[in-house]
């Protein structure tokens, strides 16, 4: 059903402020479709501030001022003619914390379906369906979709909205941390998950777990202090990475 999306983002010279606090200095990168891009970096480096920046939920941070351009497949996502809700639908995020709505587990995937205008009931059905089997949880909810998404685990809660992200079939997924509240068995079917996944999309990995970012990544960009310090294949910054910084941060001198 689903193809490739082939979408990809390019950042240039991306400046953010916090009202006078600014946070990212002059960030160009690239993240190439259908790969998966990991940013590492110390607490308070600006990763999920970038993160943020590229679907525009920073916007939603009174006070916050963006400058540079970053291009979702060529096209300038802070456009004025820019609909910012189909932004969001095309690059879909999952956070740190699971954060199912108290709803049902059918609903939790059909929600973002219904607001963009489905009605179709065997369609929604079909397409839950699928977004559920994507996220690999399909086969622990099936026989309870009408019972509240309340009632799952941690890493199933997470596993849905990532089913919930995928259920409006985004290009681009950007995931803040999403393992870092799970075990470890919880925590392996995500980055299973994310391997499959990075044939259909674009992917966008915060984390604090080296041995995550090397297990997931594609690409890896090591952020420290606002800036942006080196970006490569994650086998090449973490075997043999180009800056000191890098170096001292990988092999955990500090961070
Ligand atoms: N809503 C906000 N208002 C003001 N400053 C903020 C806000 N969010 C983040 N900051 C500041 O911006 C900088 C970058 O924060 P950010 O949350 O992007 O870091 P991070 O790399 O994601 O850290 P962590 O690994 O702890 O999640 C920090 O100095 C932080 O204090
Ligand atoms: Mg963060």
């Amino acid at each position: 059903m689903t193809t490739q999306s082939n979408t990809g983002i390019t950042t240039k010279n991306v400046q953010f402020y916090y009202s006078k606090h600014h946070a990212l200095h002059d960030v160009s990168l690239d993240f190439p479709s259908n790969k998966v891009t990991a940013l590492i970096g110390p607490s308070g480096c600006g990763k999920s501030t970038f993160l943020r920046c590229l679907n525009r939920m920073n916007d939603l941070i009174p006070g916050t001022r963006v400058e540079g351009s970053i291009l979702l497949d060529g096209q300038d996502i802070y456009a004025s003619s820019l609909d910012v809700v189909e932004l969001r639908r095309r690059v879909g995020m999952v956070f740190q914390r699971p954060n199912p709505f108290p709803k049902t587990i059918f609903e939790n995937v059909a929600y973002g379906l219904r607001v963009n205008g489905l009605a179709n009931q065997t369609e929604i059905g079909d397409r839950v369906e699928a977004a559920l089997k994507r996220a690999a949880i399909w086969q622990e909810v099936k026989d309870r979709l009408d019972a509240s998404a309340l009632g799952l685990s941690g890493g199933q809660q997470q596993r849905l909205c990532i089913a919930r992200a995928l259920a409006v079939e985004p290009e681009v997924l950007l995931m803040d941390e999403p393992a870092s509240a799970l075990d470890p068995i919880a925590t392996q079917k995500i980055e299973e998950s994310i391997h499959e996944l990075k044939s259909h999309l674009t992917i966008i990995i915060v984390t604090h777990n080296m041995q995550q970012a090397a297990r997931v990544s594609d690409y890896t960009a090591f952020f420290y202090m606002g800036t942006l310090v080196e970006h490569g294949e994650t086998d090449t910054l973490f075997t043999r990475p180009a800056k000191k910084q890098t170096e001292d941060y990988i092999t955990g001198r500090f961070g």
